[in-house]
C-alpha cells in the first residue's frame, strides 16, 4: 500500500463491504482433526504473571516488582509477589498440563531471576536451577517448552540505572541474557521467542505511560516525565535491534549444534473502517502498519514500512547498512498475540481526539463501537470483544505482507464477563471454538500457521487489572492458590483427544453466547 500523509486521496472507491459484513455461523463445530496432526496446540502463561517467588533464591527485583507497589497503580494494588507460586508448584502446573494432552508450553524466562541486575551482575545459579527444573520435567512428560526469553518484565536495575527501552545499553543486556539462556537451555528448547509484543510494550509503556517506566505526555496521557510523539520510536528500534542482535547469536553459536526456531511475539489486533467509505478503509490499512508492520517489517524486510516513514519524517530512528543486514530475514517465525479486533476512523480528514491527529497513531483513532453498537459480543475486559472472523483476516493479512513466514498463534484467550461463574465457563469456549473455525479456514486457504496456544493454563496477574481479570483454563483460588479445572479445560482436553464429549450440552447451554 503505498499513502502519502499530505495528499490524502478523497476518491470514494465502490469497494464491496461483503467482505466486512462477512460473519461465521454462530456455533460453528470445530474437530480436532481440522488442523495437521503436527499442529501444536498448547497453552501459555509469562513469569511475572504467574511465578510469585518474587525475591526467592536469589531473584532480583523487576520493573514490575517495584511499579506495582505504586499505589494506585493496580487494580486493588495487587502485584505479583506471590502471583500463582508456579516457581514452587510448577510440577503440580506440568500435571495440569499433561492431563490437558497439550503438546507445548509458552513460558517466559524472569530475566531478574538470571541476572538479579543486569549484566553487570553476578548470575544467579539458583535461577538457571529453576528453568532447567522446568524444561526437563516439561520435556520428560512430552510437552515441548516454547520460551520467551522476554515477556514484560526486566531487572529493575535496567530501567532505573540504564532507562529501560528507551537506552540502546538494552540492546547489549538482552543479547546477554539470551545467550545465557541459549547457552543453558537451547539443548531441550527447540521454540524461542525473543520479545513479546514489542509494539504494545512501546504504546502502554511510552505512548500512554500506563505500564513502566511510564513515560508520556499529553494527550496521551498525564506522566511527570516522557515524550510520546517520539519515546516509543525510540523504544521500538532498541528492541528490534537487541532481537536482531539475538537471533544473530543463536544462529551463529548455537543453531548450528541446536538446530532450534527463534521468532518474536506481536500484538495482532485486526482492524475494519468504522464507516464505509474509503477514507476509514485507508486508515484501517494504516493501523496495521503503524501497529503490525511497524514491529515485523524491519524483520522481514530490513525496514520500517514506507507509510511510517512519509508520517514520521526524521523521528522515526533509522537502521545503518550492518542493522539492516541484521534485522533482515531474522525470524523463523512470527507469533500472534490475536484476541480482537477494532474500528477505525480516519483523523487526516476528520477531527479526531485524544491523539488521534498525531503520527504516532498513524492519524486514526479506534473504537469498538459502531453507531453504539460493539463489534462483537462483550468480554469481561473493556476493549477485547469477540470477533472470529479477526483472526482469519489477520492471518490473511500476515500471510500476504510476510509471503506466508510460519506463524504461530501465540495467545489468544477470554475472560467472562462480571457476575457469570467462573467454573461454567460456556463463554470461554465458544470463544475458542469460533476462533479455532476461524483459524481453521485461514490454514485452508494456505496460511502456514503451525499452532494456536491458550492464553491462558490458568488465572494470573493480569497487570494493571491484578487478579481481577481471569483469562485460564484453570481457575485459581486467590486464598489457597487451588487449581480448579473450568468447563474450559475439560472442552480443551476433550478437543484435543478429538472426541465430542459434551460437545452438545456445552452447546446448548452456550445458546446465544457468542456470535461472529
Ligand atoms: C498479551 C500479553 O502477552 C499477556 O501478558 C496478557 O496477559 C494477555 N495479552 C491478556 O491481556
Amino acid at each position: 500500500m503505498t499513502f502519502n500523509c499530505l495528499l490524502y486521496p478523497f476518491s470514494v472507491l465502490l469497494i464491496s463491504y461483503s467482505v466486512l459484513a462477512q460473519c461465521l455461523k454462530p456455533h460453528e463445530e470445530i474437530q480436532r482433526s481440522a488442523f495437521p496432526n503436527d499442529f501444536f496446540f498448547g497453552a501459555a502463561t509469562s513469569s511475572y504473571q504467574v511465578e510469585g517467588a518474587y525475591l526467592q533464591d536469589g531473584k532480583g527485583l523487576s520493573n514490575w516488582d517495584v511499579f506495582t507497589k505504586i499505589p494506585g497503580k493496580i487494580e486493588d494494588n495487587a502485584n505479583g509477589d506471590v502471583a500463582d507460586d508456579h516457581y514452587n508448584l510448577y510440577l503440580e502446573d506440568i500435571e495440569l498440563m499433561h492431563s490437558l494432552g497439550i503438546r507445548g508450553y509458552r513460558f517466559s524466562i524472569s530475566w531478574s531471576r538470571i541476572l538479579p541486575d543486569g549484566m553487570l551482575g553476578t548470575p544467579n545459579p539458583s535461577g538457571i536451577t529453576f528453568y532447567n527444573k522446568l524444561i526437563n520435567h516439561l520435556v520428560s512428560k512430552g510437552i515441548e517448552p516454547f520460551v520467551t526469553i522476554h515477556h514484560t518484565d526486566l531487572p529493575y536495575m535496567l530501567e532505573a540505572r540504564d532507562g529501560g527501552w528507551l537506552s540502546p545499553l538494552l540492546r547489549e543486556e538482552f543479547a546477554h541474557f539470551a545467550t545465557i539462556c541459549f547457552k543453558n537451555f537451547g539443548d531441550r528448547v527447540r521454540y524461542w521467542v525473543t520479545i513479546n509484543e514489542p509494539n504494545l510494550i512501546a504504546d502502554l509503556a511510552y505512548i500512554r505511560g500506563i505500564f513502566p517506566p511510564a513515560r508520556c505526555s499529553p494527550p496521551f496521557g498525564n506522566c511527570s516525565t516522557g515524550n510520546s510523539d517520539v519515546e516509543p520510536l525510540i523504544a521500538m528500534h532498541n528492541m528490534l535491534i537487541a532481537h536482531g542482535m539475538a537471533v544473530d547469536i543463536y544462529r551463529s553459536l548455537f543453531w548450528p549444534k541446536q538446530q532450534g526456531f527463534i521468532g518474536i511475539v506481536s500484538s495482532a489486533f485486526m482492524y475494519e473502517p468504522l464507516r464505509d467509505e474509503e477514507r476509514d478503509r485507508l486508515a484501517a490499512d494504516r493501523a496495521l502498519a503503524f501497529n503490525v508492520a511497524w514491529m515485523l517489517d524491519p524483520l522481514i524486510y530490513g525496514d520500517y514500512p514506507a507509510e511510517m516513514r512519509q508520517c514520521h519524517g526524521l523521528a522515526l530512528p533509522k537502521f545503518s547498512a550492518n542493522e539492516k543486514r541484521l534485522l533482515r530475514g531474522s525470524i523463523d517465525f512470527i507469533g500472534v498475540n490475536h484476541y480482537s479486533t477494532l474500528y477505525v476512523k480516519d483523523c487526516i480528514n476528520s477531527t479526531c481526539p485524544s491523539g488521534g491527529d498525531r503520527p504516532i497513531r498513524g492519524f486514526l483513532n479506534t473504537t469498538s463501537y459502531r453507531d453504539g453498537v460493539p463489534i462483537g459480543e462483550p468480554t469481561g475486559t473493556s476493549y477485547l470483544f469477540v470477533v472470529p472472523r479477526g483472526m482469519e483476516e489477520i492471518i490473511d493479512y500476515l500471510k500476504r505482507r510476510y509471503h506466508n513466514v510460519p506463524m504461530f498463534v501465540t495467545e489468544n484467550g477470554y475472560t467472562l464477563p462480571a457476575q457469570q461463574n467462573e467454573l461454567q465457563d460456556m463463554g470461554r469456549i465458544n470463544f475458542h471454538k469460533a476462533y479455532l473455525v476461524s483459524l481453521a479456514r485461514a490454514i485452508r486457504k494456505g496460511a502456514n500457521v503451525r499452532g494456536y496456544f491458550i492464553w491462558s493454563l490458568m488465572d494470573n496477574f493480569e497487570w494493571l487489572s491484578g487478579y481481577t481479570s481471569r483469562f485460564g483454563l484453570y481457575y485459581v483460588d486467590r486464598q489457597t492458590l487451588e487449581r480448579t479445572p473450568k468447563l474450559s479445560a475439560k472442552w480443551f482436553a476433550s478437543f484435543l483427544k478429538n472426541n465430542t464429549h459434551n460437545e452438545k450440552e456445552e452447546s446448548s447451554a452456550a445458546a446465544s453466547s457468542v456470535q461472529g
